[in-house]
């Protein structure tokens, strides 16, 4: 082998040399922030992290699902809405009793939709029986509601040179809502793509946008097809299919060979279609997941100790300069712990893949749901953790870097 020490030298001394000049520059500059400038101004303007929106129009999907239409609120200051890609989501908040909390819900409405002054978000929320945010949605949200949401977040959308132009959207329930969307821009002409959607529902009366995806599919020219998969005993529509969506229908249907799959429903139905979709030996880069918030029951998960899920611990919290020490159960994220003593620690998908809520875990131990270990090398090494997917094992001592919206 051959070492060019020479090369290596001259490396090893250009960087002290660089080093060196970058001190003197730290030490020449200003100690009040500077100018943002025109390129940093505009980029805020398209990424904001926060918008100020208003409930224009509420309509009933199904029994339990409405769609909300979130427009600008100029009264505080957001005058438009950021852009964003078909498949995004947005962080919606809400003070329930005093405590900030928020939730990830896609767009249902095209990006095309968004702009201009007239510009609109659809959101379609199902209602949860036990939920504690969609429960406080129902009763209060009403036309001319003031939200606080986040800029458009998240990772699901079609890339043409990754994804190439045929999707698969794998949905059930509400998890149809992106998809709704890439439909829309398919017929809009903004996106060059084919989407086949294999759609669950238990049955007809449960199905989102029905009417919608019909209209949808009629329009696109054959680049849209739908399926609807109901798990119900009867097949009250034509051409539906029965049962669930196993790998025999995926491959009865999808060109699997030359498709990007993506899946989008509640967490059940993400564990079975994985579980299909391992059949087909796919790259994982072949197959993209939308955040489906946190799992709603930790104590099944692989690995979790069956001995800690009725305890409780203590949780000391260090942030925005405050130290409290507030309980927190086994069975529930330290995210939730922290929302439940009204502390507004910052979060956006809930899921432990997008790192907004990146916390320093100072002492103790927690339980990282399988899925959703998102952090980083880094990130491990010197100990910071997403409590949106940890779960206490111990007293825990956390110290948050920011607080939320
Ligand atoms: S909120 Fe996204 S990683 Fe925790």
């Amino acid at each position: 082998m051959k070492i060019s020490v020479k090369g290596s030298l001259r490396d090893l001394f250009g960087f002290i040399r660089l080093r060196s000049s970058r001190g003197k520059r730290f030490a020449a500059a200003p100690s009040k922030p500077v100018d943002p400038g025109p390129v940093n101004e505009l980029a805020a303007q398209l990424h904001p992290k926060r918008q100020n929106l208003l409930i224009s129009e509420i309509h009933d999907e199904t029994k339990s699902t409405r769609t909300f239409r979130l427009v600008p609120d100029p009264e505080s200051d957001t005058r438009q809405l950021a852009y964003f890609r078909a498949g995004q989501y947005l962080s919606l908040k809400a003070d329930i009793d005093r405590v900030r909390i928020a939730r990830p819900y896609s767009i249902s409405s095209a990006p095309r939709e968004a702009l201009g002054a007239d510009g609109f978000y659809d959101i379609t929320i199902r209602k949860i029986d036990d939920g504690f945010f969609t429960s406080h949605v129902w009763d209060n949200w009403n036309v001319g509601t003031k939200i606080v949401a986040s800029g458009p977040c998240g990772r699901f959308y079609h890339e043409p040179i990754r994804d190439g132009n045929k999707i698969v959207g794998l949905a059930g329930g509400s998890g149809v809502t992106p998809f709704c969307s890439m439909a829309r821009e398919i017929i809009y002409g903004d996106m060059n793509a084919e989407l086949l959607l294999l759609y669950g529902s238990s049955d007809k009366d449960d199905i989102v946008f029905y009417e919608q995806l019909g209209e949808l599919e009629a329009k696109s020219a054959g680049r849209i097809k739908v399926v609807h998969v109901l798990s119900c005993d009867e097949a009250p529509l034509p051409d539906c299919e029965q049962g669930f969506i196993t790998a025999d229908l995926i491959r009865k249907y999808a060109d699997v060979d030359e498709s990007t799959f993506f899946i989008c429903g509640p967490q059940a139905m993400y564990d079975f279609v994985r579980q299909e979709l391992a059949a087909f030996g796919l790259p994982p880069r072949r197959i993209r997941n939308e955040v489906y918030g946190e799992a709603r029951d930790v104590s099944n998960a692989p690995g979790f100790p069956r001995t800690a899920v009725n305890k409780s611990f203590e949780l000391t919290v260090r942030i925005g300069g405050l130290t409290m020490v507030i309980p927190a159960l086994a069975a529930e994220t330290v995210l939730v712990a922290m929302e439940r003593a009204g502390l507004a620690p910052p979060s956006e998908c809930r899921s432990g893949t997008c790192g907004v809520c990146h916390t320093l875990l100072v002492s103790g131990d927690v339980f990282v749901y399988p899925d959703g270990d998102g952090t980083r090398a880094a990130d491990r090494q010197f100990g910071f953790i997403h409590p949106c997917s940890s779960y206490p094992l111990s007293d825990l001592e956390v110290a948050v870097p920011r607080s939320g919206l």
